[in-house]
């Protein structure tokens, strides 16, 4: 099997690269895997380097948005798995057309080009964050799109055109929306890695609002393996939801990873709250557990402290990062 995987020089496709290339996704026989990436500020070819002599890599460095770039690397292959983006929310709020751009445009124009050539399936990497926000319960698949940042608007536009395809076209289409990631090879702007190497650097870290807002944690590893569940046999046109089953304060994530770090609440810097920051996030996984037998493998605990591991080990990963990447006005938010 051929596998095309976009945004795989990311956090979380290059989890993926490394699972398919190190036999660790369960069930799935690859014939070679073409990484397409762009290689923005949060790409980064490092996050490959445990697999890069494979002889079954490419890395084709392009942009989704480029029609002929996307023709030209979609030929041939049986599968795309659809990762690419731009992720950051506190971005979307300070500047919305890159990820008009990329999360809806992209994602067209790699639609219309698996529909010229074919392509067996079409997996569509998404969010939680397309529902907006949750008091109590939880989302099941079904629950209306209300997005309600530019982030989370553009990724509801690409999974409406993922599903349009699907219904249009008749194309083998599965959607997925997790929660949020968390795990090694996450560029630090976002809050897990931000906050761990603020602290082991000595610094500060700076919490949003009351730090009351609920995010529901999931290790990289998990979502991958559930993604992996889904291409291999999840069914056509239908969206599956990836979770944690680990809801958290942001303030109760806080403490847990000052506590990793061995830091006290006097390097915690309230900072005001977001615009329009969603406050709980809730993915109800029935369908994929039951339909997929998927079920998250790695605790909170365990994940969080292999996490911190992975920062205090690898500084000449992320040391380069936080020096040299130009930062959004408010870089210090949760996913
Ligand atoms: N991180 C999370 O907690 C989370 C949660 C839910 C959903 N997601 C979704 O998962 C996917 C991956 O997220 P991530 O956290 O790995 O993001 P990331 O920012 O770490 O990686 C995105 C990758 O896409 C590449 N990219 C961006 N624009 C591109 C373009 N125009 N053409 C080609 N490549 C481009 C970047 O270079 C980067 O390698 C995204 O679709 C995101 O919406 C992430």
């Amino acid at each position: 099997m051929r596998i095309l995987v976009t945004g795989g020089a990311g956090f979380i496709g290059s989890e993926y690269v490394r699972m398919l290339l190190t036999g660790s996704a369960p069930g799935l026989s690859l014939g070679a895997v073409t990484v397409l990436d762009k290689l923005t500020y949060s790409g980064n070819l490092a996050n490959l380097d445990p697999v890069r002599d494979d002889p079954r890599l490419r890395f084709v460095q392009g942009d989704i948005c480029d029609p002929g770039t996307v023709d030209e690397v979609v030929a041939g292959h049986d599968v795309i798995v659809h990762f690419a983006a731009e992720s950051h929310v506190d971005r979307s709020i300070s500047g919305a057309a890159p990820f008009v751009t990329t999360n809806v445009l992209g994602t067209q124009t790699l639609l219309d080009a698996a529909l010229r050539h074919g392509t067996g399936r079409f997996v569509h990497v998404s969010t939680d964050e397309v529902y907006g926000s949750i008091a109590e319960g939880s989302w099941t698949e079904t629950w209306p799109l209300s997005p309600n940042s530019p982030y989370s608007a553009s990724k509801a536009g690409s999974d409406l055109l993922a599903l349009a395809y699907h219904r249009t076209h008749g194309m083998d289409v599965v959607l997925t929306r997790c929660s949020n990631n968390y795990g090694p090879y996450q560029f630090p702007e976002k809050v897990i890695p931000l906050f761990v190497t603020n602290l082991l650097d000595g610094g500060t870290v700076p919490l949003y609002g009351d730090g009351g807002n609920i995010r529901d944690w999931l290790h990289v590893h998990d979502h991958c393996v559930g993604i992996a569940l889904v291409q291999q046999k999840g069914r056509a046109g239908e969206v599956y939801h990836i979770g944690g089953g680990t809801e958290l304060t942001n303030k109760e994530l806080t403490e847990r990873l000052l506590e990793a770090c061995g830091a006290g609440w006097d390097r915690v810097v309230p900072v005001t709250d977001r615009k329009g920051h969603d406050r709980r996030y809730s993915l109800d996984i029935t369908k994929i557990s039951e339909e997929l037998g998927y079920a998250p493998s790695i605790p909170l605990d365990r994940g969080l402290a292999e996490t911190v591991t992975w920062y205090r080990d690898n500084r000449a990963w992320w040391e380069p990062l936080k020096t040299t990447t130009p930062t959004s006005p408010r870089p210090v938010s949760p996913a």
